[in-house]
This record gives structure tokens, C-alpha cells and sequence, in this order.
């Protein structure tokens, strides 16, 4: 499966020790979100360090087809003049999402309570994804939809002219339900209630409370209870987003995986429902040091120093899975290079993200000479330890960003070479992926086809 435009094979090998600083780009859950809630509020939203990546571009734009006016000033630097809460206009065209799940479904929660009505796309991979898992707790609201089977995309959302509050319990862990029933709840009377079994990102609840909604956190026997009161008025505010722990992840395997390594990462987030991908390296025996910790934008952030480390297969606590959710493919390329099995379980969502990740990673691992057994909620990788890992293949991206830089940070410690049919997918996230990689010493090349 190729990107929109042409597919883009991208070669890593074995470089040289890894040394630098790695100034990955804005964290992309956040920077969604102050486009939405800048687009919700009265007033200016004024951001820093914005993810200029493709995803976050197109929320850009959505917010703009629903009446904000979204203006780049520089660099990661963009002002929101909202439309406050309930205020969405109905757009003249289709919304268009790309490739970004948590786009789509953020955008559908925030509009579902406002009486209007918008057509929702995306690429090839989000047409796929399952949208029922929002419509379902949206129709608790009274919004209508009317989509494809099983709620694909493209989809019609018809907000709720009326809507009511709602207690809504999510069956899935995910952070784009929880968060777009609160944002549909902003526009509903009375308190809004979500209920998770197990925390999932809270960047949604953090930054309500900071443009002045009143949003309670409880835990009881249910699990994770959110209360959010309904209708408050949000107010624009300055916005500085921290750097992101899922894309840092990528540079971060790299260094521990080529010998000699030492790399920098500053102001990276270190909230506690993202940083499982950090606890388990470590419990593999990666060195990090995280150091003048401090708070950015309502987030905890650190500076990080890794150096390369032997790594030992663990068992990876299935408790810490949402908190490392998007960590797992590049967690995968770990365990290969490490002595012994790991054992991720508890990962059912993987197999419903940008691509099914538990998939994609089993057939790529397999190509590159790694043993993987799989299930439909577990991996187990067979570290290879001191034999050291083949690679020599092609391997699909499958329209799916951290698949292709996972493989591409496989290709800078394995025996051969390794090709990603399509690194296009990468700007979605992480734009400056080859540059900054490159910067550290990273060999990129691009294969004659
Ligand atoms: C996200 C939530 C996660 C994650 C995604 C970003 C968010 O998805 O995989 O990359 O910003 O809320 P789920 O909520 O489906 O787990």
C-alpha cells in the first residue's frame, strides 16, 4: 500500500557511533489538541513548538473549514482565533483527515454536539480504522451517523441539536474515545462522564483545565472517572508544547542499538500516561538519565541522555501497554537485538492503528531473520542477542509512520542493510525524521528502483 503521492523506498546501514543532540519535534497529541481547543475557545491561542508534521496540518485546516482562523507566524509558531464552544460553522467540503485517527475522531467529538453536519475522509490506512468505537458514544449524545460498514470512513456526522450529558464507560483503552466525549460533552448541559478501566493519555483533560473547564479526576472501584462540566466557557491562552516521547522513542532505540552511541534529549514530555516506553528500556538495561526536570505547557518534561547499552528480553507488564501504546514497533527492534525473549501482551489496539502493527512488525522482524510468535493480543520477539540480527530485507511500511522508522533504526545495527518500501508515511509525524537522524550520524541512503 503506497501514500498518496509516490512511494518514497528509504536504505539505512551501520554507521558510526550516534552522538548529538536530538531536538525531536512537538508532541503530536498535543499539538492536536491546541489546535481544537484554540479552535473552541474565545480569544487567541497562541502556540510554540507546534508539530509541523502532516497529521496535525490537516487538523489545521479542519479547524478552519469549522470558522476558526488558524495563521502560521513562524516556525511552530501559530495563532487560533476560536469560534468558542458551540460555535462551529458547518464546513463547505468534505474534511479531509489524512492519515491521522486522532484527528478524525477528536474533530467528530468536538462537532457532534453542535447542530450541524460533516463528511469525514482519509487516506487509505484511516478508511480502514474502526470509527464505531466514537459514533457509538457519540449517538449517547443524540448525534447521527452514517458511514460505511462497521463506521468507516468516509462518514457523515450529523451533530446533536439538543444533546445530552453522558456517563459513558469505554470498552476499549484509547485516549481518542475518552477524549472525544469530553470534547462532545463541552457542548452538553450538565456533567459529562467517562469512565476508564485502565488511564490513557490525559493531554485532553490537562489542557480543558488550562483554558478554564472544570474537569474532576477520581479513581474508584469502576476505574478512571473524569467529570467535566458541561458548557463552560474556554478562553484562549498561550500554548508551548513539549517535545515528543513517542518520536523521540526512534532516535532514542538507535543509540542503544549502535555501539558506542551517546545522545541527547531535551524537554522531552515525560507525563506519566506516555512514559512506559522509557520505564521498560530501562528494565532491559538502557542507560538513561533524565535530568532538570520541569513543567512546560501543564506537561512534566526532562532532559534525557542515552548511551548504548546491552539490552536483556523482558516481560513487558501488560498494565503499562496504554502508556507505551505507539512505542511497541520500535520496542520490537529492541527485543531483537537483545538477549532473550520479550514478551508484550495485553496489545490487541496494536492491530488497529496506522496498520495492524502486531502484523506488520511479525512479517518485517521474520524478513530481517528475527523469530516472532504472535497472537491476536501478544508478540513475543526471540532476541538474538551476541548472533546479531541479518537484516538484508525490504520490508513494507504499510502506510504506517512507525513502522518505517522502526525498520529504518533495525538497519542501522543489523548485518545488512535494510530498505523501507515507503518512508513517505514518516512526515506524517515526525518531518525532519531523515535530517535529524542524519545529524546524529545516522546512514540514510535512497535505493536506485
Ligand atoms: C492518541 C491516542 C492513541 C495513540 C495515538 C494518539 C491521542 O490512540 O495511539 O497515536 O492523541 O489521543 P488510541 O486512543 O486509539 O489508543
Amino acid at each position: 500500500m503506497a501514500s498518496h503521492g509516490q512511494a518514497k523506498p528509504l536504505r539505512s546501514r551501520a554507521p558510526g557511533p550516534l552522538r548529538g543532540m536530538a531536538e525531536v519535534p512537538g508532541d503530536k497529541s498535543v499539538s492536536h489538541r491546541s489546535l481544537i481547543l484554540g479552535a473552541l475557545s474565545v480569544g487567541e491561542t497562541r502556540i510554540i513548538g507546534l508539530l509541523e508534521g502532516e497529521d496535525v496540518l490537516d487538523t489545521g485546516r479542519a479547524m478552519q473549514a469549522f470558522g476558526a482562523s488558524v495563521e502560521r507566524l513562524g516556525p511552530g509558531e501559530w495563532s487560533i482565533q476560536g469560534v468558542g464552544v458551540g460555535g462551529f460553522r458547518e464546513p463547505a467540503d468534505v474534511i479531509d483527515c489524512g492519515n491521522s485517527g486522532t484527528g478524525v475522531r477528536l474533530i467528530m467529538g468536538a462537532m457532534a454536539t453542535t447542530g450541524i453536519a460533516a463528511t469525514f475522509t482519509g487516506d487509505a490506512s484511516l478508511r480502514s480504522r474502526p470509527m464505531g468505537r466514537i459514533t457509538d458514544p457519540l449517538a449517547l449524545f443524540g448525534a447521527r451517523s452514517h458511514g460505511r460498514s462497521q463506521g468507516r470512513l468516509p462518514l457523515t456526522l450529523i451533530g446533536a441539536e439538543n444533546p445530552l450529558p453522558v456517563r459513558y464507560a469505554t470498552p476499549v483503552p484509547s485516549a481518542q474515545v475518552k477524549s472525544a466525549v469530553l470534547l462532545a460533552g463541552l457542548n452538553a448541559p450538565g456533567q459529562t462522564v467517562v469512565i476508564e478501566r485502565e488511564p490513557t493519555r490525559d493531554h485532553t483533560e490537562r489542557m480543558l483545565r488550562g483554558f478554564g473547564a472544570t474537569v474532576e479526576t477520581e479513581v474508584t472501584d469502576e476505574g478512571h472517572v473524569i467529570t467535566l462540566t458541561g458548557q463552560p466557557e474556554l478562553t484562549g491562552r498561550p500554548v508551548s508544547v513539549p517535545r515528543d516521547p513517542s518520536s523521540a522513542a526512534f532516535p532514542v532505540a538507535a543509540a542503544l542499538l549502535v555501539e558506542g552511541s551517546e545522545i541527547r534529549v531535551p524537554g522531552i514530555s515525560l507525563n506519566p500516561t506516555r512514559a512506559g516506553f522509557y520505564a521498560t528500556v530501562r528494565d532491559m538495561g538502557a542507560s538513561l538519565e533524565f535530568s532538570n526536570q520541569r513543567e512546560e505547557g501543564g506537561e512534566p518534561v526532562a532532559d534525557l541522555r542515552v548511551r548504548y547499552s546491552a539490552l536483556k528480553g523482558i516481560e513487558v507488564p501488560p498494565e503499562r501497554a496504554a502508556s507505551m501504546i505507539d512505542e511497541y514497533p520500535v520496542l520490537c527492534v529492541l527485543a531483537a537485538f537483545a538477549e532473550g525473549r520479550t514478551v508484550m501482551r495485553g496489545v490487541k489496539e496494536l492491530r488497529v492503528k496506522e496498520s495492524d502493527r502486531i502484523d506488520a512488525m511479525a512479517r518485517g522482524l521474520e524478513a530481517c531473520g528475527v523469530t516472532v510468535e504472535e497472537g491476536t493480543d501478544f508478540i513475543i520477539v526471540h532476541g538474538r542477542g551476541a548472533d546479531g540480527v541479518p537484516g538484508g530485507a525490504t520490508v513494507e511500511s504499510r502506510l504506517d509512520h512507525r513502522i518505517a522508522m522502526a525498520f529504518l533504526c533495525l538497519g542501522l545495527a543489523s548485518q545488512a542493510p535494510v530498505t523501507v518500501d515507503d518512508a513517505a508515511p514518516i512526515a506524517t509525524s515526525f518531518p525532519v525524521f531523515e535530517d535529524l537522524m542524519g545529524g546524529l550520524g545516522a546512514q540514510f541512503e535512497r535505493p536506485n528502483r
